[in-house]
């Protein structure tokens, strides 16, 4: 097996889905897995999302609300590519969570329904991903179902995105008459055929040419015509693909289809082959030059992206999420951070559809699980030598500050413990005023309020209280000039805290005084996301 991280980066595909809830991002999930032979029952990330829900009593919020909380990483292999698909929870007051996800993906699949278009939360991700300029490819999903016309689609998502759409494919209708779609690349046509009950392949068939005798058999006159002067409108008014506008995140290819049917999904499958980037150089700092991480550089490097506590409540296990950025990893190895901590990777996880197991190797682009026991942080850069510092992995700024209180005062201390290792671990920010005792947690989406309550008590028994902040938002602070920060510091220090790591944060009364004060003071930088060192 050849072991060379480029040549093993090279055909390899990280990548997130993003969707507003309800679009199909589950079920396309599962179809790509199916696609991969990850597994072989259609309905199989359901149940074991079921199953999962049901084992992790820690997290009563997840079944109690009928949603998945913790997201995770599928590995699967499809015509020899690996496949490593970035699972992002769906609910929006997760998206905290999803962010961080989008930093260790080097393109997105952009889910839309084709009756609805662009939703709110479809526009947030999408927002992240032209952040981080991540290249998207747009699927239409349930064109089984009555869709709006496709160029109605691809205009809005010109006009709300600011993105050229290139079709690789062209539906022929859709709901009850969806008969297939026009490959617009090779004059050729791919029916539709809905799958029989129980059957567990995909619903593409033989691709017709045209000229063909069986060419659009079984379509009615209306729909063919009606198909074929649209396609053609499309192949001549549409923006053709373009790799480079691709990948600066310009333009969209589009393809369309039905994830519940499993329907243009292998089509998906190889456009994703065909143009997502595979794992790219990343900017990082090496003792503190600047310096670009090649995926072939033979030193393992990567950084962590997400930490998720053990789902077992009697074990403070946790595992971080370390995506691989260049060089060979081998089960044992020793990583180092920047701060000079070493992990000695024993156990690395691998998560496989169904299984997590344990890795003997990993490459560029591929997410192993470092179990550890509250040593490793959200945004730490690994590598072999300790040296390599990667830069973009940013804490973005909470939008609800609350004040938190125990409600037995003898456990003041505990509270202050409890809340450092979440916020460490990334459940919500934690701010420490440099005046007054009470700890600030902010959060992005009011749930994780409900997620701290329910860990503090599950795991530190802790009873705690949230009451309102007089702060409305937090910015982080940076000067060129140390004496200026520092003067800023000093004057506000009535408004000033510390995040985790003992970065300054300015706490705003509202949006408008923050405002207000960077005006007033135009040396200071006043962030909303902190990239960390
Ligand atoms: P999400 O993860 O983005 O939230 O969406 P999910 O896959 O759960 O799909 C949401 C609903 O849309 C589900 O129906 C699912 O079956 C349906 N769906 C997904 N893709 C297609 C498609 O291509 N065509 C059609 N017709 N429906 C699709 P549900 O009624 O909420 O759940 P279920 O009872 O069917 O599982």
């Amino acid at each position: 097996m050849s072991a060379d991280p480029a040549s093993e980066a090279a055909r390899r595909r990280t990548f997130a889905i993003i969707s507003h809830p309800d679009a199909g991002k589950t079920t396309l999930t599962e179809a790509l897995l199916l696609a991969g032979g990850a597994i072989h029952l259609a309905g199989a990330v359901a149940a074991r999302g079921q199953a999962r829900r049901t084992r992790s009593d820690w997290m009563k919020i997840e079944r109690e609300r009928g949603i998945s909380v913790s997201s995770s990483v599928m590995m699967f292999e499809h015509e020899g590519l690996v496949f490593n698909l970035l699972d992002t929870p769906g609910h929006e007051d997760f998206s905290e969570d999803t962010y961080r996800t989008l930093t260790a993906a080097d393109s997105a699949i952009m889910v839309l329904d084709a009756a609805k278009g662009i939703e709110p939360q479809t526009l947030k991700l999408f927002e992240v991903c032209r952040l981080r300029d991540i290249p998207i490819t747009t699927f239409i999903n349930k064109m089984d179902r009555e869709a709006l016309d496709p160029f109605e689609l691809l205009d809005e998502v010109h006009q709300k995105l600011a993105m050229d759409t290139a079709p690789i494919y062209w539906p022929a209708a859709s709901g009850q008459r969806f008969a297939g779609m026009f490959d617009l690349r090779s004059d050729e046509f791919v029916p539709f055929r809905r799958l029989e009950a129980g059957e567990q392949g995909f619903a593409s068939r033989e691709r017709q040419s045209r000229g063909d005798s069986d060419y659009m058999a079984g379509v009615s006159d209306d729909v063919r015509s009606e198909a074929e002067e649209s396609a053609e409108l499309a192949r001549e008014g549409l923006p053709k693909f373009d790799l480079k506008a691709f990948r600066e995140g310009h333009l969209t290819p589009v393809f369309f289809g039905s994830a519940l049917r499993r329907y243009g999904v292998l089509e998906l499958l190889a456009g994703l082959g065909e143009h997502a980037p595979a794992p790219r150089a990343q900017p990082a700092h090496v003792k503190t030059q600047e310096a670009t991480i090649e995926p072939g550089r033979s030193e393992v490097s990567g950084f962590v992206f997400k930490i998720q506590a053990n789902m077992d409540p009697k074990h403070r296990d946790r595992v971080g999420f370390f995506r691989v950025c260049s060089g060979r990893f081998q089960r044992g190895m020793t990583l180092k951070s920047a701060a000079g901590k070493s992990f000695n990777v024993h156990n690395p996880l691998m998560f496989m559809a169904q299984e997590r197991e344990i890795a003997d190797e990993a490459f560029p682009g591929d997410v192993i699980g470092i179990p550890n026991h509250g040593g490793l942080r959200v945004g730490d850069s690994l590598s072999a030598s300790g040296e390599i510092v990667f830069r973009g992995i940013p804490n973005f700024a909470p939008e609800i500050l609350k004040r938190v209180r125990v409600k037995d005062p003898l456990k003041q201390k505990h509270l202050r413990r409890a809340l450092e290792a979440l916020g460490e671990e990334g459940v919500t920010q934690v701010f420490k005023p440099v005046s007054g005792a009470d700890l600030v947690v902010g959060a992005v989406g009011a749930l994780q309020f409900d997620v701290l309550d329910e860990r503090m008590k599950a795991e530190y028994g802790l009873e705690v209280i949230f009451e309102p902040s007089p702060y409305q938002a937090a910015r982080w602070i940076s000067a060129d000039a140390r004496a200026d920060l520092d003067a800023f510091i000093e004057k506000s220090s009535a408004q000033m805290a510390e995040d985790v790591d003992g970065a300054p944060v300015y706490l705003g009364k509202s949006a408008w005084e923050i405002g207000y004060v960077q005006e007033k003071n135009p040396k200071v930088r006043f962030s909303g996301s902190k990239e960390r060192a």
